[in-house]
C-alpha cells in the first residue's frame, strides 16, 4: 500500500528527497516503515494523510532528541492534493503530538528550491534560520539543505 502510494507519484515526490526511491517498491517501504515502528534514530511516528480511504500523504517525526526537547517534522503530499491546505492541517496535528511529547523546538529541512515546502514552512510560523551548504548527497549531488525552525510559544500558537 506503501509502496505503491509512493510509486503513483515517484516523479514528483522524489525530486528534492531520497526516501521515495527505496520506498516506492514493497520491500524498501516495509524497511522505511519498520525502523519507525522500532523508534530508530529517534524515529517517533510516520503517519498517512488520507481521503476516501485512499492514503493521499504523509507526515513525519524523527529525529526526536529527548534531551534537548527537539524534534524534525517532514511532509510530503501527492500531486492530486497539493495546494489545498491537506499537509499543513497534518502538520499542525503533528506539532501538537510533539509539544504533548514535551518538544520545546522544531525543525524543518528542505532544499532551498523547494519552494512549496519552505512556504509550508513559512505558513506555519517557522523562521528560516540559515541555510546548510554543501550538507546533503542526492544522488550524487551535493546538495544544500535550508533549516526552519518553531519554538516554544510559536508551536502553542500553531497548534490553538
Ligand atoms: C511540500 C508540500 C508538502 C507542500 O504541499 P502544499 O499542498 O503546497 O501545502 P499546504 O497543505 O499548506 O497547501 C497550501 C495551499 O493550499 C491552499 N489552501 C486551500 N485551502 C486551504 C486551507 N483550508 N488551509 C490552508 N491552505 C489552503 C493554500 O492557499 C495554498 O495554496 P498555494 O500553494 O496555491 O498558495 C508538497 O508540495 C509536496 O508534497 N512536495 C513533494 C514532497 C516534498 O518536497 N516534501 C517536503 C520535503 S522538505
Amino acid at each position: 500500500m506503501f509502496a505503491a502510494h509512493v510509486a503513483s507519484d515517484l516523479a514528483r515526490l522524489r525530486e528534492y528527497l531520497p526516501w521515495p526511491d527505496p520506498t516506492s517498491e514493497p520491500t524498501g517501504a516495509a524497511a522505511w516503515l519498520s525502523r519507525y515502528d522500532r523508534g530508530e534514530g529517534g524515529r517517533k511516528l510516520a503517519a498517512g494523510v488520507w481521503h476516501d480511504g485512499a492514503l493521499v500523504g504523509g507526515i513525519v517525526l524523527f529525529f526526536h532528541d529527548e534531551a534537548s526537547a527537539q524534534i524534525e517534522l517532514g511532509c510530503w503530499a501527492l500531486g492530486s492534493v497539493e495546494g489545498k491546505g491537506v499537509v499543513r492541517a497534518a502538520c499542525v496535528e503533528g506539532l501538537r503530538l510533539a509539544r504533548s511529547w514535551g518538544v520545546e523546538r522544531v525543525e524543518w529541512h528542505c532544499d532551498p528550491r523547494n519552494t512549496r515546502s519552505g512556504a509550508l514552512a513559512a505558513r506555519l510560523g517557522f523562521q528560516h534560520e540559515g541555510t546548510l551548504r554543501s550538507s546533503y548527497v542526492l544522488r550524487g549531488e551535493r546538495l544544500d539543505t535550508a533549516v526552519y525552525g518553531l519554538i516554544g510559544a510559536e508551536i502553542d500558537a500553531v497548534i490553538a
